[in-house]
């Protein structure tokens, strides 16, 4: 399963993107409008920090404004990827964008049924909304997995990447890849938490300790 980085913090996404474990960005317009930043500056910085696909959403809610507002930020890079909503307009702007070779993700995944439209429709990504799902006392992550089951079921004509989104912790991490989920996408505070467990900390405590002992160096 590949990291994403869920967030628009260009100072965030760089520290993170030096590990060379980020292997994407998902923006979305409350994460955009929380950095108080010009939209397109801030895409061309992410673009320029992360070569892989970099998400920018629409936020025309019909068709046509949401392809010219699609064509608009897939102009900013190479890697931009389209961000739709789940709606009628959203898959019919998919479609359009898709066959122009604008890849898109279509966003705001709440069931099983608009995960298999926005396949229909030929998106690039699927994001099913995990944590959203935990917050109104729903299986989450069973989204993810009947999806999976269901995409699994046509694989050889689906080729829409199943991309776990409103990730809160790092269990849902775990579970995604459990599942075979394709992408999570991660907050910056939960993708530091995947790296730590205290009994790291103590052994390494321990090694060096006792490689003090020895007065030897390495280099
Ligand atoms: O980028 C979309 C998604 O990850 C939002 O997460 O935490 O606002 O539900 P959240």
């Amino acid at each position: 399963m590949e990291l994403f980085v869920d967030s628009a913090d260009v100072a965030e996404i760089r520290e993170l993107a030096e590990t060379g474990l980020v292997a994407g960005v998902t923006t979305n317009p409350t994460l955009i409008a929380r950095t108080g930043r010009p939209l397109f500056e801030v895409l061309e910085e992410i673009c320029r920090l992360v070569p892989g696909p970099v998400s920018a959403e629409v936020t025309a809610t019909d068709a046509d404004a949401m392809v010219a507002e699609g064509r608009r930020l897939a102009a900013v890079a190479a890697n931009i990827v389209v961000k739709l909503p789940l709606t009628w307009e959203g898959l019919k702007a998919c479609r359009r964008l898709e066959t122009e070779g604008i890849r898109t993700n279509v966003t705001l995944c709440f069931s099983p049924a608009q995960a298999l439209l926005a396949a229909r429709a030929g998106a690039s990504y699927v994001s099913p909304f995990v944590g959203r799902l935990d917050d109104v006392g729903e299986e989450g992550m069973g989204l993810v997995a009947d999806i999976l089951t269901i995409f699994r079921n046509y694989r050889d004509s689906l080729r829409t990447r199943v991309l776990a989104a409103s990730i809160r912790h790092v269990q849902h991490v775990v579970e995604a890849a459990r599942l075979g989920a394709d992408i999570a996408t991660v907050p910056p505070a939960v993708l530091r938490q995947l790296v730590r467990h205290p009994l790291t900390d103590l052994g390494l405590e321990r090694f060096l300790a006792d490689w003090r002992k020895t007065g030897q160096r390495i280099l």
